[in-house]
């Protein structure tokens, strides 16, 4: 398979939360196709077994390949946990991003010695990958995690900066594994959403909030110049396919990507 940078990228999550992804990378590369899809038949993903994510990735990342992309940014956490290792062996001779190890690499630089916090989804934590990276950098820093699985289907519904959404908040970033930290990782790519209602639960504490759309980018950006693979000029338009659906995630597009998207409809079993 041959690769050249007039080729889309391609990026997939659960849903719409991957979204924030695709604007972050569209924001920094405005002359990239991005070919989107978001498996809402099948989502959410952060309560669904290692084997089912695994699955359905294959899937995505068959119609993304039919498509043509010269990288396949894997834009959710949960995905990322289950199925990178799968589609690195799988994908051949294109190039797999995920949304952790950008990160480790951001924390890893800036947050020797301290403990850092991480929220995600039932998947993401259970999977123990980011404890598993950020032991194997070895440089003195302890995370601790929390399971927060309200928050996507929250957000997902829009539901958010109202006094509802702030005591969900509130009462999951009090338990008491989060206190003492000097940073919280947002392992979800819905929560940059809730990034505002977040860093005002830490107010006037040396809490620094990291959400990967901007750090998971620039590695986009890094490893298509590194490959002469940068786009000069897309004069194709963008394309964001769904594998269900529905108005209300048509409607939810304006959320996440910051404008309104038609989505498309590309059912992954036929
Ligand atoms: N956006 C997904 C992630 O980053 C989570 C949403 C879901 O559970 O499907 O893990």
């Amino acid at each position: 398979m041959t690769v050249s940078p007039d080729r889309p990228i391609g990026i997939f999550d659960s849903g719409i939360g991957g979204l924030t992804v695709a604007h972050a990378i569209k924001k920094l590369l405005p002359n990239e196709q991005l070919i989107y899809f978001g498996d809402t038949a099948h989502l959410p993903y952060g309560d669904k077994s290692e084997a089912a994510i695994q699955a359905y990735s294959v899937r995505i990342a068959d119609v993304l390949v039919k498509k043509g992309c010269k990288v396949i940014v894997i834009a959710c956490n949960s995905a990322s946990s289950a199925a990178y290792e799968l589609l690195k062996e799988y994908v051949r001779g294109i190039k797999i991003i995920n949304v952790i190890d950008p990160m480790i690499q951001w924390v890893v630089s800036n947050f020797q010695n301290t403990t850092v916090g991480l929220i995600g989804t039932k998947r993401t934590v259970q999977s123990g990958v980011y404890l598993r990276k950020i032991s194997e950098a070895n440089q003195g820093i302890t995370l601790h995690q929390l399971p927060t699985p309200l928050l996507a289907p929250m957000i997902e519904e829009g539901f958010f900066s109202n006094q509802i959404s702030h005591e969900i908040i509130a009462q999951y970033l009090s338990a008491p594994d989060l206190s003492g930290i000097t940073a919280l990782i947002l392992a979800c790519t819905h929560y940059p959403l809730i990034r505002e209602e977040i860093a005002g639960y830490y107010a006037g504490k040396p809490v620094t909030i990291l959400d990967s759309s901007e750090v998971v980018a620039l590695a986009v950006k890094n490893y298509l110049t590194s490959s002469n693979l940068l786009n000069d000029q897309s004069n194709h338009p963008d394309q964001f396919l769904v594998s269900d659906y529905t108005e209300s995630f048509e409607a939810s597009t304006r959320l996440f990507f910051g404008e309104l998207v038609h989505l498309q409809e590309h059912p992954l079993w036929h």
